[in-house]
């Protein structure tokens, strides 16, 4: 997608340098657009980790190349698959919820087990991931192209009347490689010549809907209205949202979803309201082995200080600012379940299927075992 009118990608290999990784620094959206350089697994792991990327797909395709970066690391090691085992185990205790991550570092791990020489080692690890990353693209498309589908028969009940598409956090390009999962259905939308309006839910406290999916969308060209997370419940109570679709960080056997936090409450007042609540899923965040989300799914704590301060540009800066006294506690769960029993559909790289076991089943079987 765009940058400045220019096409970007997430995440790249240096074209001269190819154990230099490049990302952009996500913590500096919208104010700059940075890159940010990983050479080592521990940088693949901080990267991670303080949200240098984030999202979930992107999550994993930064861990997997982080185990290429391994893989050259443990050139010189007398025991190589020891050290690509804590470098897995590093890398998979950044972010627990996001089940990407630890899918990635499996298909890499599983990719360069076998593989004795240390160069041909390395030479696998980059090409699986690279792999992995091309994949990622073709199945954001296809979220996207199945997705569009929704909103054309949408907009045929509206009368040339926009369609009101509310999302939250950033489920964009941005937090996958290209097109995103949650917004894939709405450039399609836009570039099929749908007259497309998103409401950004600002997404407290890390803002990834004013910082990342607000300034997707007007690179894009789509357009949007920033709402504070309380909103949402008040425009569908009016008829003013068509449909809501969010991302997902995992979504587990009987189809309940974990996405940032504040995803459940939407997908209430989309369920008490009637409005449609979509979930845009690729494959690689299907967990299976989890048969109740509610119940099972590791939810990630965060600083309580990303609730007490706020980021924001300042006399030209980027500054934090405190926004309570200095001792009152603070509690930062990353993420939250919705129920499958409040989601329409989950929009996937192979069509569209219920938030159920057998409508997962039905188009991914082989998830099963
Ligand atoms: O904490 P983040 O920014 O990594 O959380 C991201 C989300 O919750 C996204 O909605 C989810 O990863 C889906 S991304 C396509």
């Amino acid at each position: 997608m765009l940058i400045n009118g220019k096409h970007q990608q997430t995440i790249w290999v240096n074209e001269q340098d190819e154990i230099l990784i490049q990302v952009f620094d996500q913590r500096h959206f919208p104010h700059k657009v940075e890159v940010f350089d990983i050479r080592t697994t521990k940088d693949a792991a901080f990267a991670i980790k303080e949200m240098v990327v984030r999202g979930a797909p992107l999550i994993g395709i930064t861990a997997a190349y982080g185990m290429y970066l391994a893989c050259i690391e443990a050139r010189g090691e007398k025991k190589p698959n020891l050290y690509l085992a804590e470098a897995a185990t590093e890398l998979n205790a950044t972010r627990p919820t996001a089940i990407n991550l630890a899918w990635a570092v499996h298909e890499l791990l599983s990719a360069v087990h076998k593989v004795k020489d240390p160069e041909e080692r390395i030479k696998v690890a980059l090409q699986k991931a690279n792999q992995l990353k091309e994949e990622d693209v073709a199945i954001s498309k296809n979220i996207g192209l199945h997705g569009l589908g929704v909103i054309k028969e949408i907009a045929a009940k509206k009368n040339g009347e926009p369609v009101n598409i509310l999302t939250h956090c950033n489920a964009g390009w941005l937090a996958t490689i290209d097109w995103g999962t949650a917004l894939s259905p709405i450039y399609h939308a836009q570039e099929a010549g749908i007259d497309v309006h998103v409401w950004v839910d600002e997404t407290r406290p890390r803002n990834q809907g004013a910082n990342l999916t607000a300034f997707e969308l007007n690179e894009q060209g789509v357009r949007h209205t920033l709402i504070n997370d309380n909103t949402g419940g008040h425009l569908m109570q009016h008829g003013m949202v068509d449909m809501v679709i969010v991302g997902t960080d995992r979504t587990v056997r009987n189809g309940d979803v974990a996405n940032k936090i504040g995803t459940y409450l939407k997908a209430l007042a989309a369920h008490d309201n009637n409005v449609p609540f979509y979930v845009g899923l690729p494959s690689s965040t299907l967990d299976c082995s989890i048969a109740d989300g509610v119940k099972d799914i590791p939810i990630e704590t965060r600083d309580g200080n990303e609730v007490k301060y706020m980021q924001g540009k300042v006399d030209g800066e980027i500054k934090s600012v405190l926004i309570c006294s200095e001792d009152t506690p603070a509690l930062n769960y990353g993420f939250d379940v919705t129920p499958a029993k409040y989601i329409t559909g989950l929009i996937t790289e192979r069509g569209i299927c219920e938030a159920s076991e057998e409508g997962i089943r039905s188009l991914f079987p082989e998830k099963f075992g």
